[in-house]
């Protein structure tokens, strides 16, 4: 394969990528490839990658349970710590149980390839996650995209799934017959057995929170289950912090909560959190599960430890919400083109890829870390900066990411004219 005209062509439409070496901890100040910079990208929300009660945990962790896990959780890699983990993420969660992977990635895939599959149908949000995505494509279930966030375009797309004609009431999908099984509900008649709703709960690149009321009572309506991913919402959304089924107070009403614990909660691994029955079925059946070596010590120990903060710290939260809200107030005032949300993510678009990439550039002359996000993992003619906060940034740093933007801004209308 000629992989020397493929990059040449990746390059030819702007959209190469290359590695950026960080010489420190992921911490609200970090050394980029020799430099010293304002973090102003990572998801490190809560502040507590670097934060030295999870590494204390993670060090005890590596003490009594060493470096490596040795096998996988089915044949001997299963720990008390492992164990413990789950109990805490969901009693965190509020549900029955929960099951660790080694990454979110890997939750995602295994609860899509394991909890739908020939035969039913997998109803997409068209902002959701790459992981998503290939989960979704992996199942073998049918998959419909449906217009992000648009209530109305996922009840048409649930009618037409249910054998409705779509002017037909919600009355008569109501009356539909129900069953239960152990992984999720089924309904019968439509053309599906069953239908999963897939959304993120905060979207990772625009920083806007799905609907999810809304579509919990589409799912009962029409006899579907919902599934969310809370990567960048655990640890930052709900009141006690546990994520969007938690800021909308409907933890009962949605089948699979999926979270990572590389965000917020500061280390890496993943989760699927629900009822016992769909544990129990994905550890019987769910491959990227089975076929994988359990999730190392260390992290472990720092996640059990990150819980305790989340729980015992909500102000790193409250600020973090409140600094957002005031960067996202700074950065409009200043004329930018900040995409709506209520978190931590601020997308501020830019439009081609070249100009995102060097309004980046810019950014870097003066100290603040930003890279450019361009296709695929955002629609073309939407290349943008992806701010994120963390608990640890201050509002002195505030003021110099709006200053930051503001002289790349200058800078390239300068270079332009
Ligand atoms: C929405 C969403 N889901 C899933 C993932 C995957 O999580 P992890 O990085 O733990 O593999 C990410 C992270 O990149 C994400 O943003």
């Amino acid at each position: 394969m000629d992989f020397k005209s493929e990059l040449d062509a990746i390059r030819d439409a702007g959209l190469y990528r290359r590695l950026r070496r960080m010489e420190s901890a992921s911490s609200r100040v970090v050394v980029v490839e020799g430099r010293e910079m304002l973090m102003c990208a990572s998801n490190n929300y809560l502040g507590l990658a670097d934060e030295p009660l999870l590494q204390e945990t993670a060090i005890e962790a590596i003490r009594q349970f060493g470096t490596g896990s040795g096998g996988s959780r089915l044949t001997t890699g299963n720990t008390a710590l492992h164990e413990h983990l789950e109990r805490e993420l969901a009693e965190f969660k509020g549900t029955e149980a929960a099951l660790l992977f080694n990454t979110g990635y890997m939750a995602n895939l295994a609860a899509l390839t394991t909890l739908v599959g020939s035969g039913d149908l997998i109803l997409s949000d068209s902002l959701n996650h790459a992981s998503l995505i290939d989960g979704a494509r992996l199942s073998r279930a049918d998959v419909q995209i449906y217009e992000h966030c648009n209530l109305t375009d996922l009840e048409k797309k649930l009618a037409v799934a249910r054998g409705l004609k779509t002017s037909e009431s919600a009355e008569s999908a109501e009356s539909a017959e129900c069953i239960s099984d152990s992984r999720i509900r089924s309904r019968k008649g439509g053309l599906y057995d069953r239908i999963l709703i897939v959304t993120d709960g905060v979207f990772s690149m625009d920083g806007d929170i799905a609907p999810l009321p809304g579509i919990c009572d589409l799912a009962e309506r029409y006899g579907a289950d919902v599934m969310v991913d809370d990567a960048h919402a655990t640890g930052v959304l709900g009141s006690k912090g546990a994520g969007t089924a938690d800021h909308f107070n409907c933890q009962t009403r949605v089948a699979v909560q999926m979270g990572t614990l590389s965000k917020a909660l500061g280390a890496e691994g993943g989760y699927i959190a629900g009822s016992r029955d769909m544990v129990e079925y994905l550890i019987n059946r769910a491959r990227p599960f089975i076929y994988s070596t359990a999730m190392s010590p260390a992290g472990i120990g720092a996640v059990l430890a990150a819980l305790q903060i989340v729980k015992n710290e909500p102000v790193r939260r409250s600020h973090l919400l409140v600094r957002a809200k005031r960067l996202r107030h700074q950065l409009l005032a200043a004329d930018f083109e900040v995409l709506p949300s209520d978190t931590p993510i601020l997308g501020i678009v830019l439009g081609e890829a070249d100009h995102a990439v060097q309004f980046a550039r810019e950014l870097e002359a003066v100290g603040v870390f930003a890279p450019a996000i361009r296709p695929p993992t955002v629609p073309a003619g939407t290349s943008r900066i992806r701010l994120t906060l963390t608990a640890s940034h201050t509002d002195a740093d505030m003021d110099s990411i709006v200053k930051a933007f503001q002289q790349a801004r200058t800078n390239l209308a300068e270079g332009g004219a």
